[in-house]
């Protein structure tokens, strides 16, 4: 059996057409799931290498075998009339830690990939997130895909590839309990362009991890199928009369258009699509700094100011980490103790949860209060509309000049523009799309399920799309 997956930033979802229905799959109660994994296992971090004793004679044993090769060195050297080579000792000494860190690090992956491989112990969704804010220890993942296109070296590439595939297997056994039989092929959703530090090498690398992550996972049969596109197969079963749409879904991580030839009972076709690698998570980590940082020091304590930023970010692991090596002790309090706190495990995590709640509740209200008791007791950020439109402003921008080149790339205009993707629920952004497209009509999809119903009906389908 196939099925449609859409892995999401921020949720994921899966389903399949089951005689002719579409038949969604559940995680629980729910119909999708917050793309996020915990293991209680720790992942490694280079940054939590010390020398233990045992290091400390591994670290003797490197020394001295480093000592000899500069004798070798300087015998062989001497026996050609060359000048022996000098290094300090204190050279021979940052060599020798550097092999013993560099043999911790495979250890510690080592152990690492092993207990990940198990698929033991490890949660999924809300209760990831859960299951991390209470046990204040192991490694939480949220919205893994946002890392797919960044540079990784090996052992953080290995460790994603793991992530990936837990969520797949999970999505994989979880469908095939509840349709009865074993699935093993996938429509997986990608965005037209994902975030990437590396242009276009970067979707590559994305598509990568996900194949090798889905035949670790269990499926045999694997494409892929632009979000944007999939969320048309949806909208193009509603039009009995064939039109030219142009579908937007602007999701957790990224934003997708795509221009499609749809409806009048022929198979859709779609003719382009254009790729905006920003979406709702910029939203929170932008909220969070306007009304959150400034609690923390952000404008009036002199530590650079990336470090809120840094703090902010809680899917890009490097950027936790950094926050987390910083040293507050001499920082003026009460800012010293809230960075401290906010330096605890779970902490950033929590904060940027509150972010994203205050983000949804402002798009419908005018005024939210975020307690910040995890902080300091008592302490708490009100964030108004005010908060909200700053917050939101660049990625408007940005939204606009992409539909403006989408515009310009097009002979003529659309006859509907369709609207998925959760950060869609936003009025605001709502109205500058419209305002984008003037006098054409704006149709609503169902803002979470939209692409996945697609990808469904395209993993039913015989010829797979690649
Ligand atoms: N009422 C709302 N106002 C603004 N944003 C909202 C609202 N409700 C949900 N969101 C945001 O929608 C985003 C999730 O949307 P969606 O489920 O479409 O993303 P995704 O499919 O996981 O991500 P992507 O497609 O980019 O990989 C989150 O950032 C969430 O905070
Ligand atoms: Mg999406």
């Amino acid at each position: 059996m196939h099925i449609g997956i859409d892995f999401g930033t921020s949720y994921s979802a899966a389903a399949a057409i089951v005689d002719g229905e579409l038949s969604l799959v559940r995680f629980g109660a729910a119909e999708q799931f917050r793309t996020a994994v915990f293991f209680p296992e720790l992942v490694p971090d280079p940054d939590a290498f010390t020398l233990t004793p045992e290091l400390e004679a591994r670290l003797d044993v490197e020394l001295r075998l480093a000592r000899t090769r500069q004798r070798e060195m300087a015998a062989a050297a001497a026996a050609r009339g060359q000048a022996p080579p000098s290094r300090s000792e204190g050279e021979l000494h940052r060599e020798a830690l550097r092999a013993v860190r560099r043999q911790w690090m495979e250890q510690q992956a080592r152990e690492a990939t092993a207990s990940v491989a198990s698929f033991q112990h490890a949660l999924f969704g809300e209760e990831a997130v859960e299951g991390y804010l209470e046990s204040g220890g192991g490694n939480l993942i949220e919205s893994p895909k946002s890392m797919f296109g960044y540079r990784l070296d090996p052992q953080v590439r290995k460790v994603i590839v793991h992530i990936a595939t837990h969520i797949l297997e999970h999505i994989r056994l979880t469908a095939s309990r509840q349709f009865g039989t074993p699935v093993r092929g996938a429509v997986i959703g990608r965005p037209v362009e994902f975030r990437s530090s590396m242009g276009a090498q970067g979707s590559a690398q994305a598509i990568e991890i996900l194949r090798e992550a889905a035949a670790v996972a269990g499926f045999d049969q694997v494409s892929f199928l632009e979000e944007p596109a999939a969320a048309a197969m949806h909208y193009h079963k509603s039009l009995d009369a064939r039109q030219h749409a142009l579908i937007v879904d602007i999701g957790g991580g990224t934003t997708d258009v795509a221009h499609a030839e749809l409806g009048g009972g022929r198979a859709p076709h779609i003719a382009r699509s254009w790729g905006l690698p920003k979406g709702g998570t910029d939203l929170d980590v932008n909220l969070s700094l306007r009304s959150f940082m400034p609690l923390l020091g952000k404008d009036s304590i002199r530590i650079p100011q990336h470090q809120f930023v840094e703090a902010a970010s809680v899917h890009n692991l490097p950027k936790q980490r950094e926050f987390r090596k910083q040293n507050y002790r001499l920082v003026a309090e009460p800012y010293g103790a809230r960075l401290r706190a906010l330096q605890e495990p779970g902490a950033t995590t929590r904060l940027n949860q509150l972010a994203e709640r205050s983000k949804i509740a402002l798009s419908t209200s005018a005024l939210h209060r975020a307690e910040l008791d995890f902080i300091e007791p008592g302490l708490a950020a009100e964030a108004g509309s005010a908060d909200f439109d700053a917050a939101i402003e660049t990625f408007l921008g940005q939204l606009e000049r992409t539909l403006a080149t989408v515009r310009n790339d097009l002979a003529e205009a659309p006859a509907s523009v369709f609207l998925t993707g959760g950060t869609s629920r936003s009025p605001q952004i709502k109205a500058r799309v419209e305002a984008c497209f003037p006098g054409i009509p704006l149709v609503q999809g169902d803002p979470s399920l939209g692409v996945v119903s697609g990808l469904a009906v395209a993993a039913s389908e015989p010829a797979v799309p690649a």
